[in-house]
């Protein structure tokens, strides 16, 4: 018995040490594979893109950054903190671990690759981590930032809108340049940001949402706004 208990603490030790080999990571390598969050995740505190802000998270509770409203039901209520092990089985897969997320991401399979962007995300999800990652060479500011859409304050006057109308299967919006484009309903994103980068109120904006010129995207600053200047007239 006493041999078999040997045994068996020797083999604990072995596969211990196995994992923490595994999870040796290179934090400046880790630099790379996190180039595929920065189109969802900021570093900086209360940026939230797709996904919430990652600032702070290192040994957080999941699912908690109370300013980001758009958490799927299994996130919001898990119930562990974020760490080296979290993070590498909800890297390799997010659905597999928390069934059901809004994080569309198919994993990292490479064991290596994870171990270091999880170095990498110990020092960019601690206190301080966007300034830190920047500051120690590990990434580009910009990468930091993670991909905001651009400030829409300051758009030129052929961008900004003074009236929009619907017609039977069109919308026929006007510029403050006093031109007037028809576009086909279905070609037409009407959207709001209310970001404090967003449109100033009051001052809708177009933008262009494809290569051909017949699509194009309105950008309001809140919800009333959009309400109140889309007018269904003939
Ligand atoms: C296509 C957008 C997208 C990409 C790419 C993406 N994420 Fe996410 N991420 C999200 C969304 C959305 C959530 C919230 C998921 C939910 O509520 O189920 C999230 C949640 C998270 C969380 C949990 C946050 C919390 O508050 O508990 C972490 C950690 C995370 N992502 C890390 C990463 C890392 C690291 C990468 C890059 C390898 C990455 N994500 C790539 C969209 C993305």
């Amino acid at each position: 018995m006493k041999h078999c208990t040997a045994w068996i603490l020797t083999a604990f030790v072995v596969v211990s040490a196995n994992n923490a080999l595994a999870a040796e990571g290179d934090a400046k390598r880790g630099g790379k594979p996190y180039r595929a969050c920065v189109a969802c995740h900021s570093l900086k505190p209360g940026v939230h893109l797709t996904g919430p802000s990652l600032a702070g998270l290192w040994r957080h509770p999941a699912g908690k950054v109370k300013e980001f409203v758009r958490y799927s039901s299994g996130l919001k209520s898990a119930d562990f903190r974020w760490d080296a092990d979290t993070l590498n089985a909800w890297l390799a897969d997010p659905n597999a671990m928390v069934p059901g997320t809004y994080m569309i991401f198919r994993g990292i399979e490479n064991d290596q690759a994870r171990s270091d962007l999880i170095a990498f995300l110990e020092i960019a999800m601690a206190p301080g981590g966007a300034k830190a990652v920047v500051h120690q060479g590990l990434m580009p500011s910009e990468h930091a930032r993670g991909q905001q859409p651009e400030s829409l304050s300051g758009a030129p006057e052929n961008a900004q809108v003074s009236s929009i109308r619907h017609c039977a299967d069109s919308y026929f919006i006007t510029t403050a340049d006093g031109r007037q484009t028809p576009y086909w309903e279905m070609n037409v994103r009407l959207k709001v940001d209310s970001r404090s980068t967003g449109p100033a109120p009051g001052q809708p904006v177009v933008a262009g949402a494809g290569m051909m010129g017949d699509r194009i995207s309105v950008i309001f600053s809140s919800l009333d706004e959009l309400k109140q200047l889309v007018e269904d007239k003939c």
